[in-house]
């Protein structure tokens, strides 16, 4: 037998499939385990989606093959979102796509846009879903590192030429994950420029837009005039909406990578369930105080985790957007011996930097995934294991 292809040989197992693992062996082992791994929200979808997804599968209308490219409704209810909160204006035909999760449409959109060999410029540290979508396309990534010293932004002044010529595709993410840093409209114009100048769609993944803290608001991408000319940007329920296993996620922005896209998924999946889609059009279309009782949740942890961290010396500055600190590992650690150390003496799981690209070497995300009390002791126990 000859397989995993040589394209899937090349790619490690999902760092988090691996990560729950050994979860499940620590807790059958009775560990008392405290996940601060995978950005997984504990708190609840509101009841108010809930119920909305319950009325909409006493419909039988709602149970044939959905519409491709997502129900008109969800679509349009994107498009109002954006024109609402960004005062952005997508047709809702063609600027707007649905997608099952934002992570399927960013490993579906690498090989709709390029061809092998074609390179694609990749945040590093980022998802490890743009890395491993440009191997399965028989792409190459080049690494734009994000530097605490640049605000974790790539200096697209140091990609050298050869490399921009080959690139047919640039992802950037903001609030980011793992860094949880966050930019203002400013760099989302330098990034169209540079993207303009050589002929380099950028899809902007914005799955944390609305995890945001005090008056932080994150700017869209395709608030920058003429962006759509180049530029996609990915939403999510997932972390808004605390939706992660509903599998529920948009695409919007120019329409031609849209339409690619569209035809590279209705060749291999079928799309969302439409009482999905009309639960996650109704958590748009309704009450939004949810999002800030969540965020209120999510500042008050970083608080605890921050003031936690500081009393063994890993000072972090407060991040204005995602429910990730990133932090550097005690000196006399690499990422990986840390958080393994870390975690066989107390059971506390961390994500090492490195996972998500040679930058982040040097680093560990904590995801706000627990109550106050599970962060206090995941603390107590990583001082004492020091
Ligand atoms: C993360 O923790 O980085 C993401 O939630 C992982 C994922 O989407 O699989």
């Amino acid at each position: 037998m000859n397989y995993p292809s040589k394209r899937l040989g090349q790619i490690p197992p999902y760092l988090f499939a691996e990560i729950n693992k050994k979860k499940a062996a620590m807790i059958e082992n009775g560990v008392d385990v405290i996940d601060l791994g995978i950005g997984d929200p504990d708190l609840p979808t509101p009841s108010h989606i809930v119920e909305k997804l319950v009325e909409e599968l006493q419909n039988p209308a709602n149970f044939n093959y959905p519409n491709f490219i997502g129900c008109l409704s969800y679509r349009q209810s994107i498009a109002d979102f954006y024109l609402r909160h960004y005062g952005v204006e997508l047709d809702p035909e063609t600027e707007v796509l649905a997608l099952i999760g934002s992570k399927e449409g960013i490993a579906h959109l690498v090989p709709a846009l390029i061809d092998p060999g074609d390179t694609v410029l990749i945040p590093d540290p980022s998802y490890p879903v743009y890395r491993m979508a440009t191997l399965l396309a028989n792409g190459n990534y080049y690494d734009m590192p994000l530097l605490k010293e640049n605000n974790f932004e790539p200096d697209f002044r140091l990609i050298p030429q050869d490399v921009i010529d080959r690139s047919k595709l640039m992802f950037l993410n903001y609030p980011g994950n793992p860094t949880s840093a966050t930019v203002d409209i400013d760099f989302f114009k330098d990034a169209v420029t540079f993207s303009k100048e050589h002929s380099i769609p950028i899809a902007h993944d914005s799955a944390y837009n609305m995890v945001t803290y005090s008056e932080y608001k994150a700017p869209s991408i395709l608030q920058v005039e003429g962006s759509k000319e180049v530029a996609i940007e990915f939403g999510s329920f997932s972390k808004t909406y605390n939706m992660t296993g509903w599998r529920i996620g948009y695409v919007v922005g120019n329409k031609e990578i849209i339409k690619a896209l569209s035809i590279l998924k209705s060749n291999t999946d079928t799309g969302q369930f439409t009482p999905i889609q009309k639960a996650a059009a109704f958590a748009l279309d309704s009450d939004q105080s949810c999002i800030k009782t969540h965020n209120r949740i999510y500042e008050e942890r970083m608080a605890v985790v921050l003031e936690g961290l500081a009393s063994i010396g890993i000072d972090v500055e407060a991040p204005k957007g995602s429910f990730f600190v990133w932090a550097p590992v005690p000196e006399g650690f690499t990422s990986t011996e840390f958080v393994t150390n870390v975690l066989e003496k107390t059971g506390v799981i961390l994500t090492p930097g490195n996972a998500f690209g040679p930058s982040g070497e040097g680093y560990f995300r904590i995801s706000l995934s627990v109550p106050n009390e599970r962060l206090f002791e995941a603390i107590t126990r990583i001082k004492e294991s020091l």
